[in-house]
């Protein structure tokens, strides 16, 4: 497959002002967030929801690419085209999905494994059929006073660089996401040192696995006090500490880094966003976001599972989307904040 179209993908996702939803939630997932919200969670509500949000009008000036999940790539709008269709008539990049979720690590208690890899190649072959362009794999590494092992980083990097080779020889950009969660006790210093190492680990298998770097996206948390730590850390230092650990472990050639917001509310992630963006040192790479709650909390709460409030629901996601556009480069402002919300 033709580095060529790769590097047309990526470089059209890491655009200037733009970002990526992640609208890729399971079945499962978006059922839980549903009935946080008493929305009746259905293939068609789900499906409903997903239009509402694609639909959005030039929702193409902020957003370059939708990560969709298997359910929602197989569903039509109400004008009956297939939904990555919707997305490309909007201008915007479909993306989908690949791994098939977490397992617990046998003789590692509390620790993950991402499963996925064993009919990829064929998968990968039908979503492109589909329309899908690139990909997402998510590992995930949970922080504790004895976790994570080098065993639980290894394997999962291993696994990451697997799927990353299989989706570049189908011409689909990988977008390769080593997410250490925020829940926990830690301090800012240990999500550091662990985010570290995974990233360290990361690259070492893509590169040993022949990944090309300049064909793809790199989707790390922000580095970032544990939720319930009792030390928490002002958005300078959320900045600091995150842009000093990628310069550390993430190659120049790396064309672009789209940050997870990971249980952040939407102003803190936009908030940082803008503030890694403003700082005054050398950034090799793009550095813009693939949200998932961030960007769709607000939007969520405007729909209330109904198409009377559609207007509402894209005015709030459009919102959203506008101002981490200006967190991508370092222009948000609290009086933007306020504008478009007024
Ligand atoms: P959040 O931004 O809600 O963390 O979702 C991003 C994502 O794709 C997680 O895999």
């Amino acid at each position: 497959m033709s580095t060529v179209e790769l590097d047309r993908t990526v470089y059209a996702l890491i655009a200037d002002g733009k970002g990526i939803l992640a609208a890729d939630e399971t079945p499962g997932t978006l059922t839980k967030r549903f009935e946080a919200r008493a929305i009746a969670s259905t293939p068609e509500s789900r499906r409903a929801y997903r239009e509402m949000l694609f639909a959005t009008p030039d929702i193409g000036r902020f957003i370059s690419g939708v990560i969709m999940q298997d359910e929602t790539i197989h569903q039509k709008s109400a004008s009956g085209e297939p939904l990555a269709y919707l997305l490309e008539n909007q201008g915007v990049i479909p993306g989908i999905k690949v791994d098939t979720g977490v397992t617990s690590l046998a003789g590692l208690p509390g620790e993950t494994i991402t499963e996925g890899l064993d009919d990829l190649r064929e998968r990968l072959v039908n979503y492109r059929s589909m329309g899908a362009r690139f990909a997402k794999w998510r590992a995930v590494i949970r922080i504790d006073e004895t976790i994570p092992t080098p065993a639980c980083i290894k394997v999962n990097a291993h696994a990451l660089a697997r799927y990353a080779a299989l989706c570049q020889e189908q011409g689909v950009v990988p977008i390769v996401e080593p997410e250490v969660l925020m829940e926990g006790h830690h301090n800012i210093e240990r999500c550091e040192a662990v985010t570290g190492s995974v990233l360290h680990a990361v690259f070492n298998a893509l590169v040993e696995q022949r990944v090309s770097l300049e064909g793809m996206l790199l989707k790390p948390n922000m580095v970032i006090p544990g939720k319930q730590s009792r030390e928490q850390a002002v958005v300078e230092r959320v900045a600091s500490a995150t842009l000093r650990c990628l310069r550390r472990h993430v190659p120049a050639a790396v064309p672009g880094i789209v940050f997870l917001s990971g249980g952040q509310d939407h102003i803190a992630a936009t908030l940082h966003l803008n503030a890694i963006n403003r700082l005054d040192r050398p950034k090799p790479w793009k550095l813009s976001f693939s949200f998932g709650r961030a960007l769709q909390d607000e939007a969520l709460r405007a729909w209330q599972g109904t198409n009377q409030n559609l207007q509402e629901a894209q005015t709030a996601f459009a919102h959203r989307a506008g101002c981490l556009s200006a967190a991508t480069a370092g222009k948000y402002t609290g009086t933007m904040e306020r504008q478009n919300a007024a």
